[in-house]
């Protein structure tokens, strides 16, 4: 299949590793509705047939070289005509949207009118991450467990921000109610904090979302969706502070695991019934049905899962773990999406195991990203151990370009060995400034996550 995958980083990265992967994996999971060159058309229970795809990436950065065809002159993936033009050039089989912002933009839906497979939500579906109000609202209706919340306009005057916190805390949780790409959320118990990120949110323009504190651990939950047809991925826990025992300032995400070894054995069927089904089913009946990847954000408290966030697309670090997990072919999974015939996918299938991502960044991250480091790693080219989020390459040699560099992958039997594999290659990794967490998926390794 010709598949254009729109994005730049670590996840994107890891989605053109999973559809190269199918080259080598048996294609006997394929779906009657897929349409590429060489694939197996013969339904769920069809020939094997291993398949390899043409990759392309729009912008893409230089660690996927070996993968795809970078597409850098073409426009930003956030320009819907210039997306539509360069996939009628390549003749694209399938479009992989990788971040929210082309998807909230409309990008998906443009690529839908000139005729073409979108993996990704429609604007009008995109708003469940675009729009926290409108998630709010979806949520209500459906009966989906979520914080309480109340919006704070930008032009509040100092008593109306007072007299909203006033019915928040211990801890604050402030939210920008804009596109923050992850990280536009502070958790405090310091009440000049919490003003001080009012004001900067407001500064850039956005209302601010004053939330109830969901206590609990969290699960990330990754969901194939089609209208009301729902496939959840392996369950993946995120560590969104900065530095080891959660301390420092939030971040996009310094690393990942795979499976939640902690989490009840019917616990992705309790969120899947609970919370993606009822709002996919919402969704189609406000008539902006989704079709796409979503994203539960969710804390496990005393009484199950609650929605933190809902995001419109796959979560950047725990795809990089999620997909190193991933037996059955990718591409069909995505086009069943694109195509409508999610129904018809054979069961997803998963390695056993654990998968470990650990982010290297940047020193000075998440404030003040330090860029132009050399990096220096025997690996640096094996997307099987190393997926690039920031980096530039020149004259043979890869630069930090960004504040989450790389993605180191860890596989192994269980959480322990997959740890071990992680931290060996990211310990033979020298970056000056660079750094990164020790303690990825420790606590649920060592037995001391509970719900
Ligand atoms: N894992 C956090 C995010 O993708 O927003």
């Amino acid at each position: 299949m010709r598949i254009l995958v729109l994005g730049t980083g670590g996840r994107e990265h890891a989605l053109l590793q999973g559809l190269s992967r199918d080259a080598q994996k048996n294609d006997a999971l394929n779906t009657e509705g897929s349409n590429g060159e060489g694939s197996n058309t013969d339904g769920q229970n069809g020939a094997s047939q291993a398949v390899a795809h043409e990759l392309h990436v729009c912008p893409g950065n230089p660690g996927m070289e070996n993968l795809a065809t970078r597409h850098t002159d073409a426009g930003s993936a956030d320009d819907a005509a210039a997306m539509v033009a360069l996939a009628q050039k390549l003749q694209a089989e399938l479009v992989v949207i990788g971040p929210e912002a082309p998807l909230v933009a409309g990008v998906a839906d443009a690529l839908r009118e000139a005729g073409f497979a979108v993996f990704g939500p429609n604007k009008d579906a995109a708003r469940i991450e675009g729009s926290k109000a409108f998630a709010k609202d979806v949520m209500a209706a459906a009966g989906v467990a979520t914080a309480r919340a109340e919006q704070i306009t930008p032009g509040a005057s100092e008593e109306e921000i007072a007299r909203v916190l006033q019915n928040f805390g211990p801890n604050y949780v402030v939210k920008d109610d804009g596109l923050a790409g992850g990280k536009g959320v502070v958790v405090t118990q310091d009440y000049d904090e919490a003003v001080a990120h009012i004001h900067a949110v407001h500064e850039g323009g956005n209302p601010v979302l004053l939330e109830s504190f969901l206590s609990g651990p969290e699960v990330s939950l990754f969901c194939l969706v089609d209208g009301e047809d729902v496939v959840p991925l392996l369950p993946a826990q995120d560590h969104k502070r900065a530095y080891d025992n959660d301390e420092g300032p939030n971040t996009g995400g310094m690393g990942a695991y795979t499976p939640l070894p902690w989490l009840p054995e019917d616990g992705v069927q309790r969120i899947v019934d609970e919370v993606c089904r009822p709002v996919a089913k919402e969704l189609v009946a406000r008539g902006c049905a989704y079709s796409g990847l979503l994203y539960a954000g969710l804390a496990w408290g005393e009484d199950g899962p609650a929605v933190v966030e809902f995001n419109c697309r796959f979560g950047d670090p725990e795809t990089q773990a999620v997909l190193a997990m991933l037996q059955s072919p990718l591409a069909p999974a995505l086009a069943a999406c694109a195509n409508g015939t999610l129904a018809e996918l054979a069961p997803l299938e998963w390695h056993e195991g654990s998968a470990v991502t650990v982010v290297l960044a940047a020193q000075g991250y998440p404030a003040n990203p330090r860029q132009g480091d050399r990096i220096v790693s025997e690996d640096i080219e094996n997307a099987e151990k190393i997926l690039h989020g920031g980096t530039s390459r020149e004259s043979g040699e890869y630069y930090s370009n960004g504040g989450r560099v790389l993605n180191v992958i860890g596989t192994g039997a269980d959480l322990d060995a997959a740890r071990e594999a992680a931290y060996q290659t990211i310990g033979g990794i020298q970056m000056a400034g660079g750094f990164y967490r020790r303690d990825i998926g420790a606590k649920a390794a060592r037995g001391e996550i509970s719900i």
